[in-house]
């Protein structure tokens, strides 16, 4: 029976070191341990045995079961142990891998650009008026000194919608509107931003369709050192403090005297070179001091008021500002190219 027990204890240990996974070695304990396994089976038989041998029997008989149940419960520890092992290797999460970022959208360069310069010009006093873009001949060019037939019409293409319709060729007639509604009282001051179109060819530097920002100051005593001053002001804020500015005498029909203003080059800081043409400035924008006539159409006194007014292309200050080359790449929407001015 002795050697019974150890031959049994050797096949189980055997048995549950071969053991692979819980299933089995819950095989082996069944198979060793339990009710009808052969240990139960050796116990039974001990009344066959002298009353010497029955101790010593029973006390191996139960070493054989300790032995053997607590190698089975150090093995399912172990099995346990590289289970959960294998578990957490498999479903391991790199948390050092980026994430998928979401795309977000921002708005276009332009809008950018234009909110900047209204609240510039806002910081000064300025309100922001708006006019239509479907606009009467009166509005575009007659109430801004440009009677039908006037050679000056010719400067600006027009798509005409009808004899007295077109699609409004600059920012200006919101001057003649907004002063209209003011009944001949000052001071006006606003900014005018929006579409306008003209009937041009596109190009790198034309379009058919495009923006202008207006201004017009009028009141009593406004005069030409106020639009140096405050055209002064938005072309270091805009450009930056280094910036110099001059203005240079010019044509326009609803103002007198005109101007063009230029800033001097960024590059070669006014000695000349190929951005400037070798002039050292560069233009930016036209204005000048109201005409009487435009104030006195629209029911101002012109021995009161004065004021001035001016005109700017968001899209030549853009590309200048940030070197853009083609006038249409505002418009053709490449996300490649608007993706560059999210942060500027
Ligand atoms: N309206 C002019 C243009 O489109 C610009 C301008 C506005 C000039 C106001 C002087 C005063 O060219």
């Amino acid at each position: 029976m002795k050697e019974r027990l150890v031959e049994l204890k050797e096949e189980a240990l055997n048995k549950v070191a071969e053991a692979e996974d819980a299933k089995q070695l819950q095989e082996v304990r069944v198979a060793y341990l339990g009710k009808k396994g052969p240990i139960t089976e050796v116990l039974r038989g001990m009344g066959k045995l002298s009353k010497e041998e029955r101790p010593v029997i029973g006390q191996l008989a139960n070493e054989v079961r300790e032995t053997i149940a607590g190698e089975i419960e150090t093995k399912q520890q172990q099995l346990e142990k590289v289970a959960l092992e294998k578990q957490l290797k498999e479903e391991a999460l790199d948390v050092t891998l980026p994430g998928r970022p979401n795309p977000t959208g921002g708005p276009h360069l332009l809008t950018k650009l234009i909110e900047d310069i209204e609240d510039l010009f806002i910081g000064m006093g300025f309100e922001v008026a708006e006019g239509p873009e479907v606009e009467q001949d009166y509005y575009n060019f007659e109430a801004l000194n440009l009677p039908k037939g006037h050679p000056a019409r010719d400067m600006q293409d027009s798509f005409y919608i009808t004899e007295e319709l077109l699609m409004r060729t600059h920012t200006s007639p919101v001057q003649a509107r907004t002063m209209e509604k003011h009944e001949g009282k000052g001071p006006v001051k606003i900014i005018c931003p929006g579409k306008v179109y003209r009937r041009d060819t596109d190009d790198a530097t034309h379009s058919h369709q495009f923006t202008q920002i207006e201004g017009l100051y009028v009141d009593e005593n406004v005069r030409m050192s106020d639009l140096k001053g405050v055209l002064n002001a938005f072309a270091k804020q805009m450009f930056g403090q280094s910036r110099e500015i001059r203005l240079r005498p010019s044509f326009f029909p609803f103002t007198e005297p005109s101007v063009e203003m230029d800033i001097s080059c960024k590059m070669c800081h006014g000695d000349g070179c190929s951005v400037c043409k070798g002039t050292g400035w560069i233009e930016i924008l036209g204005a000048g001091m109201v005409h009487p006539n435009v104030l006195r159409m629209a029911g101002f006194d012109p021995e009161k008021y004065s004021g001035f007014a001016f005109g700017m292309g968001p899209e030549r200050i853009a590309m200048l500002k940030y070197g853009i080359d083609d006038i249409r790449h505002f418009y053709t929407n490449d996300v490649r190219f608007l993706k560059q001015f999210h942060h500027a």
